[in-house]
């Protein structure tokens, strides 16, 4: 069955407590059916950098907030070493909902389809409407199928000044998941840092 998509369920007036009070309600892809929770982005409101992910994972699922499971530590981390204070930007995810397998009792992370990608993006297009950030730091291909289209390759392009559709700045870099899991840590930690580095220079 076709997805609705999220846009019925967005408020287009109002700010973000209005946008996160209505998040719950969104039935706009069938995500919300074995999640725990829909996971609202965090941050000032007047942030001048958003950082967008791919979807809440367990910890996020079952704690209800974004970024605070494993890949959550790592970026801590690197934006400590970039010198950006997490409680001054903007954390959201491409989509709202965990999706995940059911392997025994763990819940094994899946990334989102294309066509959840799509049916969450109403979500983040109203975030950024109201955030307002001066750049978006894009986190992984989720986030970039979301925001540069689908033929957009982190691997090619991270680290580059880049325009959103709607005329922001952005960066694109890896998700801090896949550094976690990375064979060579140190070389790809020390790449995802020099990204983040590139977002604050660029944000002047
Ligand atoms: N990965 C994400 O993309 N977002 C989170 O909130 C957690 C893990
Ligand atoms: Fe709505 Fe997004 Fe959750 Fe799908 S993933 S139900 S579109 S909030």
């Amino acid at each position: 069955m076709k997805s609705p998509g999220a846009e019925q369920w967005v408020p287009h007036d109002g700010g973000m407590k209005k946008l996160r009070a209505q998040l719950p309600n969104c039935r706009g892809c069938e995500l919300w059916k074995d999640a725990e929770q829909a996971v609202a982005g965090e941050g000032p409101v007047r942030s001048r950098m958003m950082l967008v992910g791919e979807t809440p994972g367990d910890h996020e699922d079952k704690e209800g907030h974004v970024f605070v499971g494993p890949a959550g530590h790592l970026l801590d981390k690197a934006l400590v070493e970039a010198g950006i204070d997490r409680s001054d930007v903007y954390l959201t995810n491409a989509v709202k909902h965990f999706r995940f397998e059911r392997q025994g009792k763990r819940r094994i992370h899946k990334t989102p389809s294309a066509s959840q990608i799509t049916a969450c993006h109403p979500w983040l297009t109203r975030e950024l409407e109201i955030v307002k950030p001066a750049l978006v730091v894009v986190m992984g291909s989720v986030a970039a199928k979301a925001l540069l289209g689908p033929s957009f390759r982190v691997t090619q392009q991270r680290g580059e000044r880049l325009e959103l559709p709607g005329g922001q700045a952005a960066v694109a870099t890896v998700h801090p998941s896949a550094v976690v899991r990375s064979d060579e840590f140190r070389r790809d930690f020390a790449r995802f840092v020099d990204d983040l580095r590139t977002a604050v220079e660029l944000l002047g």
